[in-house]
């Protein structure tokens, strides 16, 4: 049984890498291919060092490009490696245009395909990744749903229920298995002069938000009035998306937020674990901030995990600055007492023992 991974970008390489570590444990027959998606040193090597996670056997040199060219180079690409390693199933995570292009360049070869966090819609075609979603989980052959609500979403869909296995997402794995590492080895509280609970810790990244002038002027707008409300340090670990957007449309970052370069994990899982909230578009710090307990306000109008949103651990807030201000105002006011949908962590061995047991 030969395994391949496909990643490519930051969440993925983290929400991979309880699946890497079981397979080195096993001492199993698998390799890796990165198609460069994320290429930057603070998308991508910090977290294969912080991780401990092993080089990747191909690197695809993939980079950016519109939907088009950089889906169909990584088609291409990951095609050719595929013919020469010959794997038995290749495994992707998630929802980027890196995901979409593994799928679909094994199933065509008639290698099987699983899908790790399957499952998940937030029923906006406007997102690319709602496309890839979806495309991926209609070419698996094993699909990895988190959660029950995720399997029931398939089974909708008409997905035989003999391929969907609920395995959590290994999300709680990644956090679990370095917030420990985290506290002891960060030290990025103290080199931001921040205390506990006494900043709010923004990300922002998403297309439908960012490359929009008027949605982020909003976000930056709700984040004056959230300053001028609080007074307190907003930190902004800026994602070069948002970075370039913020200059091509002369926008001014508002007084109180402070921006920094991408953080490393650990940094980040630090300033996630002491933040007094969390504003965020990104999916994954949705589900950290509900496993971590920290009340997450989301920049979105519609959100693929809407078990944060029954577990009271998070809120719908769009880009609206007066909503923005309200919501903040009302996760504030809620007790930290919401319990985690998202497994207890052994995800990654989960699905490892599913692919060797089929
Ligand atoms: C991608 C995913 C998104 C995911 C995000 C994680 C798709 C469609 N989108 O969005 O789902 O949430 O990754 O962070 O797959 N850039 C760099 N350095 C890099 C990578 C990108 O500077 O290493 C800049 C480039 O200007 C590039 C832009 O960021 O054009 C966007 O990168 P891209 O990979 O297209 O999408 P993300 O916004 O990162
Ligand atoms: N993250 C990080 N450093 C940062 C910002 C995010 O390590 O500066 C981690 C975060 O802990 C989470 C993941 O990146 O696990 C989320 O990735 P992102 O928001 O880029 O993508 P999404 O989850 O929206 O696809």
């Amino acid at each position: 049984m030969k395994i391949c991974i496909i990643l490519g970008t930051r969440p993925e390489i983290i929400k991979m890498s309880p699946i890497i570590r079981e397979c080195e444990r096993q001492k199993l027959d698998y390799f890796i291919i990165h198609t460069n998606q994320h290429y930057s040193e603070k998308l991508d090597r910090i977290f294969f060092e912080e991780l401990e996670l092993p080089k990747p056997k191909y690197n695809l040199d993939i980079g950016s490009g519109t939907h088009a060219e950089q889906t169909g180079k990584a088609l291409i690409e990951i095609e050719k490696v595929l013919i020469k390693g010959k794997p038995d199933i290749v495994l992707v995570e998630g929802d980027t245009n890196t995901v979409l292009a593994g799928a679909l360049a094994a199933t065509k070869l008639h290698i099987k395909v699983g899908h790790v966090e399957a499952g998940l819609r937030s029923y906006d075609r406007e997102m690319p990744e709602e496309i890839n979603r979806v495309l991926t989980d209609h070419c698996s052959d094993f699909l990895f749903a988190p959660t029950k609500k995720a399997k029931e979403i398939l089974i909708k869909e008409g997905i035989s229920k003999k391929k969907i296995f609920v395995t959590g997402n290994t999300i709680v794995d990644a956090v679990y298995q370095n917030i420990k590492l985290a506290k002891k080895k960060s030290k990025i509280l103290k080199k931001l002069n921040l205390k506990e609970e006494k900043y709010f810790l923004l990300t922002c990244h998403r297309q439908e938000n960012v490359d929009k002038k008027e949605r982020l002027r909003g976000i930056l707008d709700g984040l004056n009035l959230l300053y001028k409300k609080f007074t307190l340090s907003i930190i902004y670990p800026i994602h070069p998306r948002t970075k370039k957007r913020i200059k091509e449309f002369r926008l001014k970052i508002p007084e109180g937020t402070k921006l920094i370069e991408p953080v490393g994990y650990l940094d980040f899982l630090q300033l996630e674990a002491n933040a007094k909230l969390v504003l965020t578009d990104s999916g994954g710090i949705q589900e950290e901030a509900c496993i971590l307990k920290v009340p997450c306000v989301t920049l979105r109008d519609n959100t693929e995990r809407p078990e944060t949103l029954e577990a009271r651990s998070n809120i719908l807030a769009g880009t609206n600055p007066e909503k923005i201000l309200k919501e903040v105002e009302t996760m504030l006011s809620k007790k930290r007492n919401w319990g985690n949908p998202f497994g207890g962590g052994g995800s990654g061995r989960k699905i490892v023992k599913i692919i060797l047991k089929n």
